[in-house]
């Protein structure tokens, strides 16, 4: 069965392409490197054998899009494409709502045109906003408070009319917690380019002297030990949410909203702890002041991909820290 995958040269989308063979289907790859390199192919081919097929193109631009639907049969898309950081969505929300949004416009027109219903969209917690309370269940209000966080929102709700207007569609919109690790391989992972925002990449980049030293951004939250709560996911158990996420699609219509976390909380500290002990690495940090935007606790409920997908995390914090400094040392 093939399935287009958009943004599979990324991180979440190489390690799902990697899934995706291994569980019998055939991918097909739409990515226009943005914030990914073709080599990527070469890993994945390494890893299981099969060098995907792919197309250098954007999924703003249509033609490119009818090319790729009316050379293959796809019956399914992952999309993973778009841009997906908070801090320069703030200061470029033209590119992000361009990019975000009429990406997912246009492909879902393609889709159309094409007779193609199924859809899994890689949605976020930031969707949860700043008002509800963890755990947080998929029935509670969204929101968002910066332009990607916008466009994640607004993606559900295009999604959910689109789906309401065709009732030949499946759509999964799955809401990732905070996705960390590589594949135990050594050969996937995430080394962002710049200095990083998020917390794993920045922690690897202290450990292997490129950064000299982590801020902690606050210690007075209302945590157990006062550093923000976050519910960290392996990528690869991630990626295994998606197939289960494809199957539910295949055997159902309408639209499903699922939580993709552990449902464990792990502080900033504990992520500096479990990283230092597992790797055997310093990671020089010190305390500094509250990130603007940040939350103190954010992890998932997740009775709901436990009951309807039968699908559950399997690493824990330790594994995903070991995998993701394999990733830096195989990769320098
Ligand atoms: P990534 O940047 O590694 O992957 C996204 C891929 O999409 C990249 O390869 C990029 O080149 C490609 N891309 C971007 N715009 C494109 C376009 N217009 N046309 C074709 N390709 C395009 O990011 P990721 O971490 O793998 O995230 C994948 C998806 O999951 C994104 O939609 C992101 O918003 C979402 N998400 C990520 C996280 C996270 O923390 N990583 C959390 C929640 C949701
Ligand atoms: N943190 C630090 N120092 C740093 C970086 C982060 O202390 O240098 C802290 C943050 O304050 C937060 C935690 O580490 O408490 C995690 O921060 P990240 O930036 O790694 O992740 P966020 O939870 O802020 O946001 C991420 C993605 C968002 C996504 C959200 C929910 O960046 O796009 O997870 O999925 F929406």
């Amino acid at each position: 069965m093939k399935i287009l995958v958009t943004g599979g040269t990324g991180y979440i989308g190489s390690h799902t392409v990697v899934e995706l063979v291994k569980n019998g289907y055939e991918p097909i790859i739409v990515d226009n490197l943005i914030n990914s390199k073709e080599s990527v192919l070469g890993k994945i081919e390494q890893i299981c054998g099969v060098y995907p097929k792919f197309y250098n193109a954007d999924v703003c631009d249509e033609e490119a899009l009818e090319k790729i639907f009316s050379e293959n049969e796809i019956e399914a898309v992952i999309h993973f494409a778009g841009l997906k950081a908070v801090g320069e969505s703030v200061a470029k929300p033209l590119e992000y709502y361009s990019n975000n949004i009429f990406g997912t416009l246009v492909l879902c027109k393609v889709m159309k045109k094409y007779g193609c219903n199924r859809i899994v969209f890689s949605s976020s917690a930031t969707v949860y906003g700043m008002n509800n309370t963890a755990p947080y269940t998929e029935e509670m209000p969204t929101s968002a408070t910066n332009p990607y966080g916008q466009t994640k929102f607004m993606q559900e709700i295009m999604l959910k009319d689109i789906a309401y207007a065709n009732p030949e569609m499946s759509v999964a919109l799955l809401r990732y917690f905070n996705p960390i690790g590589a594949h135990e391989s050594g050969l996937l992972g995430e080394d962002p380019n710049g200095i990083p925002n998020n917390l794993m990449p920045y922690i690897c980049r202290v450990a292997d002297g490129r950064l000299a030293c982590l801020t902690v951004y606050g210690n007075d939250y209302d945590t157990p030990d006062g550093t923000g709560v976050r519910d960290y996911i392996h990528v690869v158990d991630l990626a295994e949410g998606h197939i289960s996420a494809l199957k539910y699609l295949e055997a159902n219509k309408g639209v499903l909203t699922v939580n993709l976390g552990t449902g464990k909380g792990s502080s900033v500290l504990d992520v500096v702890n479990a990283f230092e002990r597992v790797n055997g690495v310093k990671v020089n940090h010190k305390i500094g002041e509250r990130r603007p935007g940040d939350i103190a606790t954010c992890y998932a409920s997740t009775d709901k991909a436990k009951e309807v997908l039968g699908w559950e995390a399997k690493l824990n914090l330790d594994e995903m820290c070991r995998d993701n400094w394999n990733f830096i040392v195989k990769n320098r």
